[in-house]
Parts: structure tokens; C-alpha cells; sequence
């Protein structure tokens, strides 16, 4: 991945220790971190740790008369993508909104060319003291991402609003801040995973899809600004914030979930991997082993992005074919026969449970093959294609 530059500020706080794993991740995903602390943030975590996590220098003092310390509060931020601050003090908050400038991280904040982004951390009664709450709401109307912060137990004991954000969150959040928004104020409705049709108490029929390709789409769309509700079958993966989930075992039951969000939604995704068929010889309790053969019936399930597709005022539908041959001439019949204006491609041995993809969009002009790769890189081309298809679909007149 092409490195991009980012600064991380560490201000005086327990979870200064946390920024050491935010470190970690964001040289992980592919960012040239160069980490500025306060003297404050210095005495919870050594700089030195910074300094093996990121392969950079760490910045501790405005006074530093070492060469690749000349004009840092300018140098620094040229070139780099954001600032953003974790965890980011009451007191750092405070100086930020009245524009204080009296060590190396808040002058570099003043004089940034890039976005701001802070992550707070602190005592719930601090987060809600009124100066602080002025402070953050001053920050944000001057552009300023606050993230978070979370809610629960913290270090001194106490439970409440002020813990600072995981890293992994704080480094989706980040990478989401920075991405354009051609899906703001759209409502994204999705469906991902497998469902799971009961054949007695503990058993039933299902399939080998992971929900990751559906997750890593509606991370997509919430990166680029919609409002997302996923409606899943079983898997344990983790909801990408601000997505509402709701949870669903069976295709009827992904149907019933489907029709109540339906009419809110401007943009519905079908990435779900659907049984066509159900059990309709259930039996409540536990079928006993015995020396007969057992015969299960099958009745087809509905088909929930036909029928959402073929409504008298559908949203903007994009379907999911996975086929294990013949892919480009299947997919192309689904497409026609659900009447979608866009539908991805791809081949069930390649894509279902795997951490990787590869996929062709079909739509009224043509195929556009997406190369392979991680399953969210997938997932940002689709939702990029399907947002300016959108907005040319439904321009007015
Ligand atoms: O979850 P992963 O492990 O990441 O795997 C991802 C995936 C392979 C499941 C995904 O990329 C994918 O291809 N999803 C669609 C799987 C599928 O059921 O394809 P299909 O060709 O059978 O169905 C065509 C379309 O109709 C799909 O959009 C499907 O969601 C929808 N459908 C199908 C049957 C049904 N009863 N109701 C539906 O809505």
C-alpha cells in the first residue's frame, strides 16, 4: 500500500497506552506515522516506545535544536493527511478551542494545513464539566472530528462517557474522515451473511458465506457518508460503527427484516448468500436417531431482492451473483431477470469465506472487472461505481 503521512499527537492520559496499538495499526495499514508528544503524554508512555512502533523520530519539545527538528511545527504537518490527537486531554481540548500555542503539539495544531481529528479521553465528570463541553462544541463547528468518545468503565473507577475510543475504531474513523462522502444524507439498506433454515432444535441448513463481503460493503457505504442498516444472518463479526444491525437467523425472517427498512432506504445491496429453500417438515424438538431414512421437504424460499426490486417504487438495488462457472452468462441472466441496474460478479470458490475478492460489476453499459484484493478495497470500488451510477440514475430531468 502507498504510505500516507499522518501526525499522531499523545497528551497526558491512561490511555496514552492505547496510542501505542493505535501506532501499531496505523503502520499496519500502510500510514508513515510521526508521533508528537506532550511532556505530559511523555510521562505515561516512553517516547521510545513511539519510536520503534512507528520507525520515526518522536517529537517531545518545540526546543529540540536537533536538525530534523528545525520549523517542526510547520514541517511536520506539510505533506501529512491529518492530525489527529489520541488521547486528546481536557486540558489539550481547552487550548485547541481558544487557539493556545504553548508547546510543540498545540503549535503545530495551530499552524496544520491538513484536518484535525481528536480522540478524548478522560473522567466522565470532566467530558461533562460545562468549559470542556463548550470547548468540544466550538471545535466541532470549526471543522474539528471528534471522535467519541466511548461510554463504560474507566480507570479511575468511575462509569461514564470520556473513554477514549478503541484503536481499531479510531483508525476506521480516521480512514473513513478522510474519504469523500458521495452517499451522504443516502440511506444504504444491506443484507449479508448466510441464513440458517431449522431443520429440528439443533440443526439446520446453511452455507459457508462469512458476512465478510457484506460487512466490508457497509463499511464502504458509511465511509462514503450513508446512514446503514445491515441486516444479518449469523456471523461474529463486528458491526462497522454507526451501522445498525439487526440480527436474523432464517431467509423469512431476512424478508420480514428486509420489508420494514425497505421504505426508508434510497440504496439496497443484496450481498447475502440466501438458501433457496427452507424446511417445511420442521420438527420443534430434536429428531431422535432411529434406523429409518430420514426425508427432509424443501419449499422455495421468497426471493428477497427480486421482490424488492420488482416493487412499484424500488430503490436503487444492486445484487451479488456468486456462481461457480459460467459467471459472466449467469450473472448476466440474474441481472436481467431482477431487473437490476447493477449487479457484482464473482466466483463462489473464490469469494465465499475468503478474506480476498475479485469482482465484475455489470450494469447497462457494460462489465468493469475490479482486481483482486482484500475484500474492503473491493468493496470501496463497488460503492464508488454504485454511488455515480446512483446520482446519474436519479438526476432530475
Ligand atoms: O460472506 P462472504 O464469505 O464474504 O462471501 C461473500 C459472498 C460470496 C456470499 C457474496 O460475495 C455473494 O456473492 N453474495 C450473493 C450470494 C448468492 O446468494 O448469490 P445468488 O446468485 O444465489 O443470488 C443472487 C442475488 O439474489 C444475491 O444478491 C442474493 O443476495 C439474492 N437472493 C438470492 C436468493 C434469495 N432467496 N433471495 C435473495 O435476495
Amino acid at each position: 500500500m502507498k504510505q500516507k503521512r499522518i501526525v499522531l499527537g499523545v497528551t497526558g492520559g491512561v490511555a496514552a497506552y492505547k496510542a501505542a496499538e493505535l501506532t501499531r495499526l496505523l503502520v499496519k495499514a500502510g500510514w508513515d506515522v510521526h508521533v508528537v508528544m506532550t511532556e505530559a503524554g511523555s510521562r505515561f508512555v516512553l517516547p521510545v516506545t513511539f519510536q520503534a512502533l512507528s520507525g520515526n523520530p518522536v517529537y517531545t519539545d518545540q526546543w529540540d535544536a536537533r536538525p530534523d527538528n528545525n520549523m517542526a511545527h510547520i514541517n511536520l504537518t506539510r505533506g501529512a493527511a491529518a492530525v489527529l490527537v489520541a488521547p486528546a486531554t481536557a486540558d489539550l481540548i481547552a487550548k485547541v478551542a481558544h487557539g493556545l500555542c504553548d508547546d510543540l503539539l498545540t503549535t503545530l495544531i495551530a499552524a496544520r494545513d491538513c484536518p484535525l481529528l481528536l480522540a478524548p479521553a478522560m473522567n466522565r465528570q470532566m467530558w461533562d464539566n460545562a468549559p470542556n463541553q463548550r470547548n468540544v462544541a466550538q471545535l466541532k463547528a470549526d471543522g474539528v472530528a471528534i471522535l467519541g468518545p466511548g461510554s463504560g468503565e474507566q480507570a479511575c473507577g468511575e462509569v461514564g462517557d470520556g473513554r477514549m475510543l478503541e484503536p481499531e475504531d479510531i483508525l476506521m474513523r480516521l480512514e473513513a474522515a478522510l474519504r469523500p462522502k458521495p452517499l451522504a444524507g443516502k440511506r444504504v439498506l444491506l443484507t449479508a451473511g448466510p441464513t440458517f433454515e431449522r431443520i429440528d432444535a439443533v440443526r439446520g441448513i446453511t452455507n459457508s458465506s462469512s458476512g465478510k463481503m457484506g460487512f466490508a460493503v457497509a463499511r464502504a457505504a458509511w465511509e462514503a457518508g450513508a446512514e446503514v442498516v445491515i441486516v444479518a444472518g449469523e456471523t461474529p463479526l463486528a458491526t462497522p460503527p454507526d451501522c445498525r444491525r439487526i440480527d436474523v437467523q432464517s431467509a423469512q425472517q431476512m424478508l420480514a427484516a428486509v420489508e420494514l427498512e425497505v421504505p426508508h432506504a434510497d440504496i439496497f445491496i443484496s450481498v447475502a448468500a440466501v438458501a433457496d429453500y427452507y424446511v417445511l417438515n420442521q420438527s420443534e424438538h430434536k429428531i431422535k436417531k432411529d434406523a429409518h431414512i430420514l426425508t427432509l421437504e424443501l419449499a422455495p424460499n421468497p426471493d428477497i431482492l427480486a421482490s424488492v426490486a420488482c416493487a412499484p417504487k424500488p430503490p436503487f438495488c444492486v445484487g451479488f451473483a456468486a456462481e461457480s462457472e459460467n459467471l459472466l452468462e449467469y450473472a448476466d441472466a440474474k441481472r436481467r431477470r431482477k431487473q437490476l441496474p447493477l449487479l457484482a460478479a464473482n466466483l463462489v470458490q473464490q469469494a465465499m469465506g475468503a478474506d480476498d475478492n475479485e469482482v465484475i460489476l455489470l450494469d447497462d453499459a457494460g462489465t468493469h472487472r475490479l482486481p483482486r484484493g482484500p475484500k474492503l478495497d473491493v468493496a470501496r470500488q463497488l460503492v464508488a461505481h454504485l454511488a455515480a451510477l446512483y446520482t446519474h440514475t436519479r438526476k432530475p430531468a
